[in-house]
């Protein structure tokens, strides 16, 4: 039995049965307080997700658990030096507490503050960031003391309200603004001699979104980062879905990606979205958006909503979600605070 309000480490591989119980239990509890329109993965999945070791992303997890019941999760990551990304991100660590609702104000979460420094100094990180959209998390992060760096938007479309003839109307735009551009639809994994190609122009795009304050590294894919992605989708059945622009010499212009699960059938999660620099203004974002879209409509005719995320500073972006009719549905913020003055924290009080 794990004592109260001593955070304890958790080792999936080795967890047994009580564990994973209480595991699944928690985390019903958040998700009915937190999202309860989305569905969850099923047990067996979510155990395979925890258990898999990620060749560039370190992970930590700690519970405070009393009497059998979980009322606390620390859940924190890095990245590994076999990471390509590592050289720019090794000083980041990335944490999430959540604290079961009635249990809440027993100074559960800073007790994994200590914790989280101890981590960040075995993995050699110096600025930690978390998540919040709740107005709990916003409070415990005052306190705390960390920074707001970024504001990120959650943007749903409803699948009912969306205007398919105007759709109609942009696909059929695109090919006359970009005659000799091809556009690419790709179920599921992308061919893999494409891999080189795709990855080092999805990691430029992706160097491209903006992050407003926020100490962030670079954002670097690869075909071997690709292969580890694919391998975690296929953990839970999770089909991505990719439409591109191809110019005549082969280049990539333009890439919009979505991911579909069976465990929420109803619900699709629109990834990234990014027009080259160079092929910007001649509609390639509302051509692949739109093309999607149809797409999607095929596929998945029951969709009920598609979700987005976007940097609030995302101007562009959020011009071409508001024209397909994403409209904002919660708003949250990333946080950050140094390792030192994370430490000072918890020790001046
Ligand atoms: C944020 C959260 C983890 C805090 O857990 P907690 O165990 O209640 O936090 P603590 O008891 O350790 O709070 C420490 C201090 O933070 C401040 N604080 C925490 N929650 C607060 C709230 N809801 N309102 C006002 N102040 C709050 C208080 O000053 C508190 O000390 P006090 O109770 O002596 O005044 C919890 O509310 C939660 O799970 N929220 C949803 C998830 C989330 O937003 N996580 C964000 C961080 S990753």
């Amino acid at each position: 039995m794990v004592g109260q309000l001593v955070p304890s480490p958790i080792d999936p591989a080795t967890s047994g049965e009580d564990f994973w119980r209480r595991y699944h239990e928690f985390r019903r509890v958040r998700q009915a307080e937190t999202r309860p329109d989305e569905p969850l993965r099923a047990d067996a999945d979510e155990e395979a997700h925890v258990k898999r070791i990620s060749p560039f992303r370190g992970e930590d997890r700690y519970e405070i658990s009393d009497h059998g019941k979980m009322l606390g999760l620390l859940h924190g990551y890095y990245t590994k030096p076999e990471s390509p990304e590592y050289e720019s991100n090794k000083h980041l660590y990335g944490a999430d507490i959540f604290v079961r609702g009635a249990d809440r104000r027993r100074r559960i979460a800073s007790s994994f503050l200590p914790v989280v420094v101890e981590l960040m100094d075995s993995s050699g990180c110096t600025n930690v960031s978390f998540w919040a959209d709740e107005d709990s998390g916003h409070r415990f992060m005052k306190w705390v003391g960390a920074e707001s760096k970024l504001t990120e938007i959650e943007s749903r479309l409803m699948f009912s309200d969306i205007d398919w003839r105007e759709m109609e109307r942009w696909v059929e735009e695109g090919p006359r603004r970009s005659p000799d551009t091809r556009l690419e639809i790709i179920d599921g994994r992308l061919p893999e001699n494409d891999w080189e190609a795709f990855s080092s122009q999805l990691s430029g795009m992706l160097n491209t979104i903006p992050f407003e304050d926020l100490d962030h590294g670079e954002i670097v894919v690869t075909a071997q980062t690709m292969r580890d992605f694919y391998e975690r989708l296929e953990l839970s059945n999770e089909v991505q879905h990719t439409v591109l622009t191809r110019e005549p010499e082969g280049t990539i212009s333009g890439i919009t990606d979505v991911m579909w699960a069976p465990y929420r059938s109803a619900f699709i999660e629109q990834r990234f979205t990014g027009v080259r620099p160079d092929a910007r203004g001649r509609g390639l974002g509302k051509w692949i958006k739109a093309a999607m879209l149809l797409h999607l409509r095929e596929l998945y005719p029951g969709t009920r909503w598609i979700a987005t995320g976007n940097a609030g500073s995302n101007a562009p972006m959020l011009k071409i979600n508001r024209a397909l009719g994403f409209k904002p549905y919660r708003t949250g913020n990333e946080y950050q605070i140094a390792r030192d003055r994370l430490a000072q924290r918890f020790t001046a009080r």
